[in-house]
């Protein structure tokens, strides 16, 4: 059983190991979203279009580094229309400003979503073609072409879209979620800014916290993990652990800010190497069925995920315990796993996180079980094989 699966995963790997993929150059601290602008006006750019959401917009977070572009003489487009999870229509309004504008160079400010968006815009502008070819890895299509150059600023510490090879991007009309995965989205220099963070609220503090946390330990527990991807894992998963309540409760604490962002960046690094698993794989269903935020999906799915995966992963379940300073001295491997998972369902309650997904119906069993193992199998290095019997019981862990 899932032995095609598996040997689809290793091939996966190995292609892994053998590619290059890209990692942005990244400016970090306080007023480093300016250093990056200031760098891009450097470069001896003339047309800058810069893409976010019209939140962001209002709230005049990009106001400084339009400001900076405009004394340089520098032509701006702003196209501030991303929405939450961008559909392929936004994706192609955003291609036709691309053609009108030319700009030579891009620069994406925002969540996920916006990063992810401006991604799916530059790789659909440069193939001219339709984002829905582009799901999917790379590696099952055609050679594509290399993007504009492309720049980001994230303003949330969660889904990593500033280094990773992947956008996820939305068929509204059909209701599912789809991965658009190419190095060649990957932006070319990024700025991690904790200034720009100082302002978000806590119930997006928390979300996206979690999926940082959710990368870190998927990437940790998946059967591709690299020396690197431990690393990275390892040290995000303790960072987070430390200082996303932190952020939480204090949301002004720059330090805190700043460490979340850089530990999701970590994340990021190494689940674009090794993939993620049932975690993120049930959670993209609940997000396109029932638009639950992504962060809030995994948070509520990860304690369940993890504990069917426990008997084939004590151990690296344990090692996460230990980095992060849980569980008892001497405590069995058993006992440390159990106190990580225990951690982060307290972490989730303490944050206000519910235990369940309101949205969730019984009848959707069979659609969410079909779509996350089309996503995860053959794809993800998942520890312990899901059955239907098996996924099913974890839903209806799920249910309110
Ligand atoms: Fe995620």
């Amino acid at each position: 059983m899932h032995i095609l699966s598996r040997i689809k995963v290793k091939i996966l790997g190995l292609a892994g190991h053998v590619l290059n993929f890209p990692k942005p150059f990244s400016f970090v601290g306080p007023g480093a979203s300016l250093s990056l602008v200031r760098e891009i006006i450097g470069l001896g750019v003339k047309r800058v279009m810069v893409i976010t959401d019209a939140q962001l917009f209002k709230l005049g977070i990009v106001d400084p580094h339009i400001q900076l572009l405009k004394d340089a003489q520098i032509e701006i487009d702003i196209f501030n229309e991303i929405e939450p999870d961008p559909g392929f229509e936004l994706v192609l309004e955003g291609v036709e400003r691309v053609k009108n504008f030319k700009p030579d160079a891009v620069i994406a400010v925002g969540g996920g979503s916006s990063i992810d968006g401006a991604k799916a815009i530059l790789l659909s502008h440069a193939n001219d073609c339709h984002p829905s070819k582009l799901t999917g890895v790379w590696l099952y299509s055609w050679p594509r072409k290399h993007c504009l150059p492309f720049f980001a600023i994230p303003t949330t510490a969660g889904t990593g879209a500033e280094v990773t090879i992947a956008a996820v991007v939305s068929d509204k009309a059909a209701q599912i979620k789809y991965a658009i995965i190419d190095p060649k989205t990957v932006p070319a220099m990024v700025a991690l800014d904790p200034n720009l963070m100082l302002g978000l609220p806590p119930f997006i503090t928390a979300p996206t916290g979690m999926d940082a946390l959710t990368h870190a330990v998927e990437s940790y527990l998946s059967t591709l993990a690299t020396e690197e991807t431990d690393e990275l894992a390892r040290m995000a998963t303790a960072s987070i652990i430390r200082n996303l309540a932190v952020a939480y409760t204090d949301g002004q604490n720059l330090e805190a800010r700043e460490r979340m962002a850089v530990a999701a960046c970590m994340a990021g690094l190494a689940f674009t190497r090794v993939g993620v698993g049932y975690v993120h794989a049930i959670a993209h269903q609940l997000g396109g069925l029932y638009h639950v935020p992504h962060g809030l999906a995994n948070a509520i799915v990860m304690p369940h995920v993890l504990e069917f995966s426990k008997p084939n992963c004590t151990h690296r379940l344990a090692e996460l315990a230990r980095i992060s300073d849980i569980g008892e001295n001497g405590a069995t491997e058993s006992a440390l796993a159990d106190a990580f998972i225990a951690r982060i369902r307290k972490l989730n309650a303490d944050m206000q996180i519910p235990e369940t997904i309101k949205e969730l119906k019984r009848e959707d069993f069979g659609k969410i079980i079909d779509r996350a193992f089309a996503e995860a199998h053959g794809t993800y290095g998942v520890p312990r094989y899901l059955s239907r019997e098996d996924a099913t019981a974890l839903l209806e862990k799920l249910l309110p």
